[in-house]
């Protein structure tokens, strides 16, 4: 008989200056997304995304085994369709929420990020991963396809060719190989992915918030579409920047010859 964790331990929250960590804390299932799991998510994405003093946020899993292995297999033997299809619809808000976050976010890929664990990797807006991680999309092997957002977001990310040589072998890949196509932007030691994430999400917390939203913004909603709707996205986006406060104090930190405080507003 299996005992669960305690609600309020499977998601662990860190507060380092401007960075929040989140931490997938179910190692002794390798981080699977129980319902649980997906809502309190759910619920500290809600409260972190409005919250001007978060500049960044990194996820990552407790243990050194597993970032996420995904869906719990577990839950879903004696879940009901009705019940599957409640946790798909949880699972598609939760990914487009941290997705569509107003600051940039980091997954931090300790061991394993298979299914919707690479999933949620996936909707973050950096991947970094440590030497011995694997992932993959793995959900036909199981009788099923990628149900967060896979199928989509990896096409997006790497082109339908190599998405379907992923997604249609189910295959496991190596940090290193999918630090080569593209798949995470980075690898390291797993002793250093911990000061790695936090060093990367300090260096774009050096940079004004409004603008990383807005560039972010502009990215994801013009990447997809022809070019002139691209550049009108971007103009669009570039517009409410002329007019704050830290753009002032970009200019007036120039000429002063120092570095600029940047306040988010
Ligand atoms: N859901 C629920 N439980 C899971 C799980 C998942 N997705 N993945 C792993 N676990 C559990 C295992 O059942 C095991 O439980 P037990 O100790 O009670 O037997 C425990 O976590 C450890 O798993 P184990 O396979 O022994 O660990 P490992 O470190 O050798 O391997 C994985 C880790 C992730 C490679 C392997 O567990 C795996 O392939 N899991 C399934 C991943 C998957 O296909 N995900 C896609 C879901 S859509």
């Amino acid at each position: 008989m299996d005992t669960p964790t305690p609600a309020e331990d499977i998601l662990l929250h860190e507060r380092l200056e401007g960075t929040a960590l989140l931490t997938l804390h179910r190692p002794e299932r390798r981080n699977a997304l129980s319902r649980q799991l997906v809502l309190d998510l759910q619920h500290a994405l809600d409260a972190l995304g409005p919250d001007p003093d978060v500049r960044a946020i990194i996820l990552t899993g407790a243990g050194d085994r597993a970032f996420c292995a995904g869906a719990d297999l577990r839950e879903r033997e004696s879940m009901s369709d009705a019940e599957v299809n409640e946790f798909l619809d949880q699972l598609r808000t939760l990914m487009d929420t941290l997705a569509q976050l107003p600051k940039p976010t980091i997954a931090a890929i300790n061991g394993f990020a298979l299914g919707g664990g690479l999933e949620l990797a996936l909707a973050c807006d950096l991947r970094i991963a440590a030497d011995n991680a694997t992932l993959g999309l793995t959900e036909v092997r199981l009788g099923i396809i990628p149900g967060a957002g896979g199928t989509q977001r990896l096409t997006r990310l790497l082109g339908p060719g190599k998405a379907k040589e992923l997604i249609l072998t189910a295959r496991r890949l190596p940090a290193r190989q999918a630090l080569d196509i593209g798949l995470v932007n980075d690898v390291c030691t797993p002793d250093d992915l911990r000061h790695h994430a936090i060093d990367l999400a300090d260096e774009i917390a050096q940079a004004a918030p409004l603008a990383v939203a807005q560039a972010k913004h502009a990215i994801d909603e013009g990447s997809q579409r022809p070019l002139h709707e691209g550049l009108d996205i971007e103009r669009q986006a570039y517009a409410p920047l002329l007019h704050t406060r830290d753009r002032v104090e970009a200019l007036e930190a120039f000429r002063e010859r120092r570095a600029p405080r940047f306040e988010g507003r």
